[in-house]
């Protein structure tokens, strides 16, 4: 049985840093309050042209580079998301153009902020079952564009992102081990956008009433996720035959620092063991633990042999956990060009467009 190891990772944010201070000039509000209350002191906010599939495709270059794939390798694209540019078609289809990677399948996944821990997983089987070997799984997000910019509950938490892991079947052990997925529908209202779907589509009543906006029981939410993030780490290690003496590193959803100092203290860990860098993001959702992975392994936190917990949790609502072991970079031949790929992409795609237009009108033609 191959092993699904992660072999690449790159992330992308927006230039464009909003910061408490700028809010305290537009909201009722305090850099004292946010950061007691949250952690966060920052975050990066899209401007003109950044959306979601900018940022996924950036991070997903960055990702191939380290893999040293190239596009044309990648069998599958999973772009977990709860910001996607429409409704159909997918991101994931968007990046898979861009990227060129003409041999893969292309989805995105919904499941809020656990969705990049859901998607790596999918990913994981998918390499472990042998039916296939290089899987870009990235987590992409501009919450910027889904909240409402004058309600203080929401505005001040989130902030816009991607970060893309490559995972590859290798047959040494290591790489992701086991995951948990959990989810409660019945928890659905705390955390929603009511509107822009079929059960309300956009109407200016919609509109009108701000139902297009990010709406959250903030309270429940906190007291949902203080309890789930010990829960599922400890499930997750008891599937994966490691203790939590033989982990390095927990890398959990950047939602509350105070969120994630209650994990801590039910885990009984120094914050230490934690990645994190919230302060500078916000809550990235779903962008957010492979964000703060390509902090680590930058900065060389994340070393050869390491064993990971990513856990997190959201809308839905739902939660979950993935045990991985670090692969570091692979010792490869193969030379990545990622400005020849990008090229040949943009090339490519325009000649696909061209040669479905003039093969629907010869079509029309011959139809008539
Ligand atoms: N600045 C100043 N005061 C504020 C602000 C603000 N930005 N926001 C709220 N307040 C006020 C409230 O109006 C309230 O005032 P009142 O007592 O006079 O009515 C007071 O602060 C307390 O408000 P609460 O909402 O009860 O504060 P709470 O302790 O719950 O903290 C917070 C709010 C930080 C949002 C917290 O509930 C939280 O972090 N919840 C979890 C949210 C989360 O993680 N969401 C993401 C989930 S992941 C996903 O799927 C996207």
């Amino acid at each position: 049985m191959p092993f699904a190891h992660i072999t690449g990772w790159g992330m992308a944010v927006p230039d464009h840093i909003v910061t408490n201070f700028d809010l305290e000039k537009i909201l009722d509000t305090s850099d004292q309050w946010i950061v007691e209350m949250t952690g966060i002191r920052e975050r990066h906010i899209a401007e003109k042209g950044q959306t979601t599939s900018t940022l996924a495709v950036a991070a997903a270059w960055k990702a191939l580079s380290i893999a040293k794939l190239k596009p044309v390798d990648i069998d599958l694209i999973i772009c977990s998301t709860s910001t996607p540019e429409y409704l159909f078609p997918a991101t994931a289809c968007l990046v898979q153009d861009r990227l060129g990677a003409t041999k893969a399948g292309a989805f995105d996944l919904s499941a809020a902020c656990s969705g990049f821990i859901y998607a790596l997983n999918m990913a994981a089987q998918a390499i472990k079952s042998g039916s296939l070997k290089n899987v870009l799984v990235i987590g992409a997000e501009t919450l910027s564009q889904f909240v409402d910019w004058s309600d203080r509950n929401t505005c001040i938490l989130f902030g816009d992102g991607a970060g893309a892991l490559v995972l590859q079947a290798r047959e040494d052990p290591g790489g992701v081990l086991s995951a948990v997925m959990h989810s409660d529908g019945s928890g659905a209202d705390l955390l929603s956008i009511q509107a822009g779907g079929s059960k309300n589509p956009a109407s200016e009543e919609t509109i009108r009433a701000g139902m297009h906006y990010i709406h959250m029981d903030g309270r429940e939410v906190f007291r949902f996720a203080t309890r789930v993030m010990a829960q599922a780490t400890h499930e997750v290690l008891a599937s994966s035959g490691i203790t939590l003496e033989d982990v390095q590193w927990i890398i959990p959803h950047q939602a509350n620092f105070r969120i994630i100092e209650a994990a801590a203290r039910g885990l009984k860990l120094p914050l230490e063991k934690f990645v994190i860098n919230l302060e500078h993001y916000g809550n990235t959702s779903t962008a957010s633990i492979p964000l703060a992975i390509c902090e680590a392994a930058e900065d060389g936190r994340l070393q050869k042999g390491d064993n990971l917990v990513m856990v997190g949790f959201g809308a839905g609502l739902t939660w979950g956990a993935l045990t991985a072991q670090w692969s570091g970079v692979l010792e490869k031949e193969q030379k990545i060009r990622p400005s020849y790929y990008r090229f040949i992409a943009r090339m490519r795609s325009f000649i696909r467009r061209l040669w479905l237009r003039i093969e629907g009108i010869i079509w029309g033609r011959n139809n008539s």
